[in-house]
């Protein structure tokens, strides 16, 4: 209906508004698109500016992209299959922003905020193997790939009316990552906090 399609376009419109551009504005920092990783996104920003501003990043990516979902549980859409689409929409703004010549980031503060609010157990599983990656492994990148590789497969088992949605977020994110695989695969990615 004409409410859905309205919030699926505010989804998307939010979704394009980048945090990390904004912040490092505010803060005075160098635009993340062409420093570091050139990613508008909260690991760049650490790089850029260091804990507050990536912390500051990451809330207001993970906010931009829950509040159309709030909105539309206020509007009375409350099952987690009708507002997951809205969150797909979110990150695709996110990954592709209007606003920025559709050149954005790679959806991993998006993905975590959409589970929060549509799958809650699963954000926890998502999170926990999100730290433990990245304690192992020191780069951000891999312990994203490796979160949005775990993701669909617990859907499948335990979600499976979110698979599809789910599995999509998470194709997304990871063909986001193709520049950090191919440094990996080289030794060449960066280890987190580490100024470049
Ligand atoms: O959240 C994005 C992260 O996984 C990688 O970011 O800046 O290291 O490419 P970056």
């Amino acid at each position: 209906d004409l409410t859905y399609i309205s919030l699926f376009t505010f989804a998307y419109l939010s979704g394009s508004i980048s945090t990390a551009i904004v912040v490092c504005r505010i803060l005075t920092l160098p635009d993340p698109r062409i420093v570091g990783s050139h990613n508008p996104g909260a690991t760049n920003v650490h790089r850029i500016g260091g804990t507050k501003a990536a912390i500051l990043t990451l809330f207001g990516d993970m906010l931009k992209t829950v509040f159309p979902l709030v909105a539309a549980i206020y509007l009375g859409y409350s099952t987690a299959f009708e507002l997951i689409w809205l969150g797909v929409s979110g990150l695709l703004g996110h990954c592709f922003p209007v606003f920025f010549r559709f050149k954005g980031g790679k959806g991993v503060a998006s993905l975590f905020a959409i589970l929060i609010i549509t799958v809650p157990d699963l954000s926890l599983i998502a999170l926990t193997c999100w730290l433990i990656i990245v304690w192992s492994f020191r780069r951000s990148s891999i312990a994203s790939i490796a979160t949005a590789i775990i993701i669909p497969i617990f859907a499948y088992q335990f979600h499976s009316v979110l698979f599809i949605p789910l599995l999509f977020l998470s194709a997304v994110v990871v063909l986001r990552h193709k520049r950090n695989i191919a440094n990996i695969i080289q030794g060449k990615e960066p280890i987190v906090g580490h100024k470049s």
